[in-house]
């Protein structure tokens, strides 16, 4: 599949969420990663369901929301009805039953749906639900904050969820978030990515988008 430039609006300016977007949209990434935080799973409040919504009707980008809060279960629904194309939680964040009624939920109301893992949590915790996804978001910073130093060491993971992949015949996208910038992502890329977040590195006020998202394009 194509390289997918998700630029993770946590970095925006929120005053002026609609122009970024566009921006971002113009710049040539076509999918707008949305990260929702509770203060419960990580220790930061940020986005929720109205941010999502209005999103929604000002955007025709692909929607890749990723839930940082606890129990997802709770609320995957509502934030499929905002408009989320793909909804992604963590697997840490809910016992398996409510993972899988989770993931249900998301595929029921005709979503794509991902699951995450956080830099200590193994890949191989997410073997019962790997026939199940769209999508493996691998962390490659601990979840929380933007900004953060790229974790080479996860790399292994994604090297592990492609061999997986291939030898069951299955189709989920592997993408990482954390750290991404021209180095960092071209590093995920050798490692079978063919999804990148990138927050600091696309909102940053160095490079505009366009040299951003075609140089991670590039990769
Ligand atoms: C961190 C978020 C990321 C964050 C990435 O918990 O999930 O999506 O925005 O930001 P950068 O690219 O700056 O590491
Ligand atoms: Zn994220």
């Amino acid at each position: 599949m194509t390289l997918k430039i998700a630029p993770s609006i946590l970095s925006a300016d929120f005053v002026n969420l609609q122009s970024e977007c566009a921006d971002a949209v113009a710049g040539g990434a076509d999918w707008l990663h949305l990260d929702v935080m509770d203060g419960l799973f990580v220790p930061n409040i940020t986005i929720g369901v109205p941010v999502v919504k209005s999103l929604r009707k000002v955007t025709d980008a692909f929607l890749d929301v990723h839930l940082m809060i606890d129990r997802p279960q709770r609320y995957v629904e509502e934030f499929c009805r905002a408009g989320a194309d793909l909804v992604t939680f963590h697997v840490e964040a809910a016992q398996p039953q409510d993972v899988l009624d989770g993931l249900k939920i998301v595929l029921e109301q005709g979503k794509k749906v991902g699951l995450s893992v956080k830099p200590r949590t193994p890949a191989t915790v997410l073997l019962p639900y790997l026939d199940l996804v769209d999508l493996v978001l691998v962390m490659t910073v601990e979840p929380g904050f933007g900004g953060q130093k790229f974790m080479p060491e996860m790399m292994g993971k994604c090297d592990w969820l492609y061999q997986y992949r291939k030898d069951h015949d299955l189709n989920y996208i592997i993408e990482v978030d954390g750290g991404i910038n021209a180095q960092t992502g071209k590093t995920a890329v050798e490692h079978h990515c063919e999804a990148l977040v990138a927050g600091s590195y696309c909102f940053s006020n160095t490079i505009s988008f366009d040299e951003a998202v075609d140089t991670l394009l590039a990769l």
